[in-house]
């Protein structure tokens, strides 16, 4: 029975940090959807996975699903709420169906590089986020990051009106969509495993995403190039269920969420690396980045920052008013 468990997890994917569990100790599954190296989350999901696994080595042990092998992001919290993964960290637009409060992270230009968005984090706003889905069983643990935004299409895109009437994948949320509406485009949700095919079969035209998910998927491979608008975040919330939280002894749950938050302070601190090591492989890979002057990228925020307005009611304009003061 342990073999053919071991087996089934190995072909799924499980990666380094996977330790064979010991009888009695605590399995938790992390299962994410990105590339295990390299890339801000894959790193921080091994490295916590290494240290819980080294130094809580009889009493927890964890695996990690890297690349989708476990589950997509849209059937990760419900599988967590059934018990059958532990931990995952998605994207903060894909907690629309549970909570509106993230919807400020996916507003267009709100925060003008990864810095603000930290500050607007661990201000007392930001950090009550994390208990917004309690009600719903979901607990927000820790903020993790990753970069800002690029767009990517089968065509040059240097104004906003090249962009009209394509077709381009976003993540399940109703800001992104606007967003896309906004630009005349057509917004297609889709799961993260499916972009690349997407891309490369003419299924979608183009893709926004972060420089270590567009290197790590190869999407610039499929596209004509990616233009560096750093126009929004993606970021993450790693989150576990209520139930598994409180089911967990005091003492082991307190080793556990001090090495998450170490780990996160880590984390955090190496993305800015990451980001332009991304950035520089697809160059090195022959892939064409675009660079826009500042009046190119001005007609980009003119078009999509009135996006703002139809979601003010749902993110508060307080809290708009706090994001901007620490871009100022
Ligand atoms: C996406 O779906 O594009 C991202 O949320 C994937 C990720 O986890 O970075």
């Amino acid at each position: 029975f342990t073999t053919a468990v071991a087996a089934a997890t190995l072909s799924l994917g499980a990666t380094g940090a996977f330790a064979s569990c010991e009888d009695g100790e605590i399995v938790v599954k992390f299962a994410h959807v990105v590339n295990a190296t390299g890339h801000p989350k894959g790193v921080a999901a091994d490295t916590l996975a290494g240290r819980v696994n080294d130094e809580m080595n009889g009493t927890m042990c964890m695996e990690v699903f890297p690349n989708s092998t476990l589950y997509d992001d849209d059937q990760v919290l419900e599988a967590m709420l059934q018990g059958d993964v532990q931990l995952a960290a998605p994207s903060l637009s894909k907690f629309e169906t549970f909570t509106k409060v993230f919807r400020i992270f996916d507003l267009p230009f709100m925060f003008k590089n990864v810095d603000a968005v930290d500050a607007f984090q661990t201000s007392e706003t930001g950090q009550a986020m994390k208990d917004s889905m309690q009600r719903r069983g979901l607990q927000g643990l820790q903020f993790w990051h990753n970069g800002m935004k690029q767009f990517s299409a089968n065509v040059p895109l240097v104004s906003p009106a090249d962009a009209q009437g394509l077709k381009f994948r976003v993540q399940p949320s109703d800001v992104l969509v606007a967003q896309m509406e906004a630009l005349g485009a057509s917004p297609q949700p889709m799961a993260f495993s499916e972009v690349y095919g997407a891309l490369q079969t003419g299924v979608v035209d183009g893709q926004e995403n972060t420089w270590s998910n567009i290197w790590g998927q190869k999407f610039f491979e499929v596209q004509d190039g990616t233009t560096e608008t750093n126009h929004g975040i993606i970021d993450y919330l790693v989150v576990a269920s209520v139930d598994w939280l409180d089911s967990l002894d005091p003492a082991v749950r307190d080793q556990f969420l001090t090495i998450l938050e170490e780990v996160t302070v880590a984390g955090n601190a190496a993305v800015g690396d990451l980001d332009a090591q991304a950035r520089q492989s697809i160059l090195d890979a022959g892939g064409v980045i675009r660079e826009l002057s500042d009046e190119e990228r001005q007609a980009w925020v003119d078009v999509m920052k009135p996006v703002w307005e139809q979601f003010e009611g749902d993110v508060g304009a307080d809290n708009i008013a706090a994001a901007q003061e620490i871009n100022a």
